[in-house]
């Protein structure tokens, strides 16, 4: 039985049996199926983005060994154990729209005899070089998470790639894995991720599909598996709603990939005008959050055109970028994107995650765009200081789901009306871990209200509950290096055990983590 026959009978007989409920109630309802596991959610959903923009590597990540800053060979302490609480599984680099202007030989050897190129980009700010390859390994490692490169291919060839790769992974004697050692690293890295360009309809060489693709796979071919290495090769998706470009590269080149990406940024404006991130209006958090569950159809279209050319799911989809994108803080470079984050974050944040899970047979990773003081970053950093954001909870709170088991369920929910429009109040997700624990991830979006739920969870006996809750008083509620925990994550004990199940009280505008074991 297809999952969506599964879900439909299962709400069908749930309808008929609990009282019917109107949406003024604000009620919701949750079946959960314990013993249905669909499917593994790849922990890498879980991923994040560190670009060369802004202060993210510079200042918010890399701060030089001679720094006063506390440091780990030029790597800021304070943020990387604060990233470890993550648990984070792939951490994608150097770009971005700067992936496709850098130049690997650039930033290897003496740190103090690398070039200084311009980030055309970002500001035409003078990029050091000084984090290059072997910082960024070291990053990696100190982080205990994986790499995932974005090669050049908008002004790249298909050699310099090659030689990145070769440099890095190679484990036998030739003159790059040489000058590998001779910069310090003997033994050759591991490299599990690559991608060939980025946004290349775009910053990465305004290219047509047809164009790309056909570069694609030439690229692609010199993306070599050296020794024990193996690649997984993704390719430069669509950006939001380019089904062309997926329709295009799936034909012309879906059989020479092993993920496509997706970038999907959420604006409550447009482009020319985005919206403030704090002191907005209701409609402005309703515009918000109605437009990053939008990402559910759109997924659903990208990976409807790839199931036409990989009926089997061996390509993964790759949402490599996502996130919020708003103006940018005031008194702040516009090209550093740097803006703050609130509790609407946290919201965009749960729900695009809990959509995630329910695409997670073809969508096999996700990188939020960007790790530290660029776009819905989970850390801001000035000078020595730095505050986790909202978003950074979220993460937290969630990282239960990395690679368990998504449950089958079925959620009938009371709308958020704003105006003459709505959107479903409460958005969910269920996993199962290996150890046999329930993990249960709920939104309620309502700003206002919040939303009674009684869930029946089939196929548990005896259950201890236990719940933690995101919340506040203020839709724009923050941290800030002044109040660093005015938005953390509490006890939730809104939480009852029932029958069947348990029923708890969403608080308005909140992000909820039950535990069931
Ligand atoms: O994340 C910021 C930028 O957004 C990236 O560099 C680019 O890929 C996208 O347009």
């Amino acid at each position: 039985m297809t999952r969506k026959i599964f879900l439909f009978i299962t709400g069908c007989v749930l309808l008929t049996v609990l009282p019917n409920l109107t949406a003024q109630t604000n009620e919701a309802r949750l079946f959960v199926d314990a013993s249905r596991e669909e499917v593994q959610i790849n922990k890498n959903i879980y991923g994040h983005f560190a670009e060369h923009l802004g202060g993210c590597i510079y200042g918010g990540i890399w701060v030089g060994p001679e720094s006063d800053i506390p440091n780990t060979r030029g790597i800021r302490k304070d943020v990387v154990n604060a990233l470890k609480e993550l648990n984070i599984p792939v951490l994608r680099w150097p770009g971005g729209c700067f992936a496709d202007t850098y130049h690997s030989r650039d930033g290897i050897g003496p740190r103090d005899q690398r070039p200084d190129r311009i980030n055309t980009f970002w500001g035409d700010v003078i990029e050091s070089n000084h984090f290059g390859t072997h910082e960024f390994m070291d990053l990696i490692e100190q982080l205990g998470t994986e790499a995932y490169f974005a090669g050049n291919v908008g002004s790249g060839s298909p050699q310099e790639m090659h030689d990145w790769v070769e440099y890095l992974t190679y484990p036998g004697e030739s003159t790059l894995a040489n000058l590998r050692r001779e910069n310090g690293q003997s033994q050759p890295w591991d490299i599990p991720f690559w991608g060939v360009g980025n946004e290349n309809w775009g910053c990465g060489g305004n290219m047509t599909a047809e164009f790309y693709a056909y570069l694609y796979r030439q690229f692609a071919t010199y993306v070599m598996d050296y020794g024990d290495n193996n690649i997984y090769k993704v390719a430069g998706g669509a950006g939001s709603s380019n089904y062309h470009w997926t329709e295009t590269l799936m034909r012309e080149a879906g059989n020479h990939m092993d993920g496509l990406s997706l970038h999907y940024y959420t604006l409550p404006g447009d482009w020319s005008n985005k919206g403030p991130a704090l002191g907005f209006d209701e409609n402005a958090w309703f515009t918000t959050l109605r437009k990053a569950l939008d990402i559910d159809d759109v997924l659903a279209r990208h990976i409807a055109i790839m199931d036409q050319y990989d009926p089997g799911q061996r390509v993964g989809l790759m949402v490599d970028e996502w996130g919020t994108w708003y103006d940018p803080m005031e008194g702040t470079n516009p090209a550093f994107l740097k803006q703050q984050n609130s509790l609407r974050d946290a919201l965009v944040a749960g729900l695009t995650l809990n959509i995630f899970h329910d695409h997670a047979e073809r969508v096999r990773m996700a990188n939020i765009a960007q790790t530290v003081n660029v776009l819905q970053a989970m850390i801001h950093t000035d000078g020595p200081d730095m505050f986790v954001t909202p978003t950074y909870h979220v993460f937290e709170m969630y990282k239960v789901h990395q690679d368990a088991m998504r449950l089958a369920y079925h959620l009938d929910s009371p709308e958020y009306q704003f105006g003459d429009n709505s959107i479903t109040s409460v958005n969910v997700s269920a996993t199962k871990n290996s150890n046999g624990v329930i993990h249960i991830s709920l939104c309620n979006l309502n700003p206002n209200e919040a939303v009674t739920l009684e869930a029946e969870v089939r196929g548990i006996n005896n259950k201890r509950l236990a719940g933690r809750v995101l919340t506040a008083n203020s839709m724009d509620a923050h941290n800030n290096f002044k109040q660093k925990n005015r938005v953390a994550p509490a006890e939730f004990d809104n939480l009852k055990s029932t029958r069947d199940g348990f029923s708890a009280t969403l608080p308005p505008k909140s992000v909820v983590v039950i535990e069931i074991r």
